[in-house]
This record gives structure tokens, sequence and C-alpha cells, in this order.
């Protein structure tokens, strides 16, 4: 019995109008995944659900480590929006996982997001706009590769399907957030850098792994 379908997702993050042709503008990836990363997540479903959850834990978490900068003392009512959206979004998938009857278990780490974190660099400016650009390009994959998963799963498993359909805005409006939070930054500092982690993910996202995760 499928009844996750039928949940609603709430959004309590939402970017102001104005934002919503940047969100579509902005997700501006240079390389598609590798060629093995779609049969990989159809054929292991259970096990990249598990990923999928400790991935919603993660979003959630690297939110509200977000606020330790001073530079976004000002962004922590936005933080703790997507924190929480974030951890909606975890129940969820914990739920999906009690619907199927999967037990929640092991997170396994991601070489791409490793590869992602482990370029931020120390100081001022610096580590904070890093650190926003690194959680913006794994929101921004999110909402890719959520958009291909609903598309893949249509025909074999519509209420999954719709699952991820219904995340694919919430997760491209967290990627834009935290792209427009790193440019009131420092705008110049965050292309030069947003230039270096788009040339990196694409270099990173085509190198094919075989663990059941989504990233
Ligand atoms: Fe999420
Ligand atoms: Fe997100």
């Amino acid at each position: 019995m499928t009844v996750y379908a039928t949940k609603k997702l709430i959004s309590t993050y939402r970017l102001a109008p104005e934002f919503e042709v940047f969100v579509d503008e902005m997700l501006m990836l240079r390389a598609k995944p590798s060629e093995s990363w779609l049969p990989k997540v159809m054929a292991n479903l259970d096990a990249v659900l598990v990923d999928h959850a400790h991935l919603e834990r993660k979003a959630a978490t690297s939110a509200l480590s977000l606020e330790r900068y001073q530079e976004l003392f000002e962004r922590v009512a936005d933080l703790n929006a997507i924190a929480i959206e974030e951890l909606e979004h975890f129940q969820l998938v914990l739920d999906i996982l009690a619907d199927r009857g999967v037990p929640f278990s092991h997170p396994i780490s991601s070489p791409w997001i490793s590869g992602l974190m482990d370029t931020i660099r120390k100081g001022r400016h610096e580590q904070v706009i890093d650190h926003l650009l690194c959680a913006a390009l794994i929101e921004g994959r999110s909402c890719e590769k959520f958009q291909l998963l609903a598309e893949a799963l249509a025909q074999v498993e519509a209420p999954l399907a719709k699952f991820y359909g219904d995340l694919v805005e919430s997760e491209g409006n967290h990627y834009a957030a935290y792209l427009l939070m790193a440019k009131e930054i420092d705008e110049a500092e965050t292309n030069s850098r947003l230039d270096f982690y788009l040339d990196l993910d694409a270099e990173l996202v085509q190198q094919p792994n075989d663990l059941p995760i989504l990233h």
C-alpha cells in the first residue's frame, strides 16, 4: 500500500516571485550525470531511498551549520525555514521507507559530495562563500536528479514518481537561496568560485560509482 503519494509537502520556504525566473536560469550545470547513474538508481531504489533519507537529514544539518557564520546572521530565519523544510522531506522519506518495509540504516558517503566539500577554503568570506556554493550545488543536483527520477519512475512507480516530482521545486528554491546568499556577501568572489565549482562538479559528476546513492 502506497500512502505517501497523498501526503502534501509543506513548503515553508519561498523565494520572492521575482526570483522564480532566476531558478530556471541559474541551474546552469555543465555536465549530465554519468550514463550509468539512472540505471544504477532504478536498480537499487530501496537502498537509494535510505541514502535519500540521509541526504535530507544532512541538508537540514547543513542549513543549521551555515548559521554559525557572521555573514549569515541576518539570514537565520531563512536558514531555519530551509532546515525545517529539509526535516519535513527527511520524515517523508522515512515514511516511504516504512511503507516499503525498508529499514533505515547507515549512511554511505558520496565521493561527489566529498570532492566538493574538501575544497572549501578557510578565511573570512572564503569559507562561507565556498560552503554556500557547495550547499547550492548539492541542492541543484538534487533538483535535477529528482526531476530525472520522476520521469523515469512515471511508468513504473507512479506514487514515487509524484513524490520526486513534488520535491523538484523545493530543492531548486534552496539552490537559488544559497546562491543569492553568497552573492549578497561578495558577488565578484561568488561568481569566480561558482565558475570553479561548476567545473569541479562537471568533472566529478561524470565519474561513475557502483554505490547505491543519489549523488
Ligand atoms: Fe530536501
Ligand atoms: Fe533542499
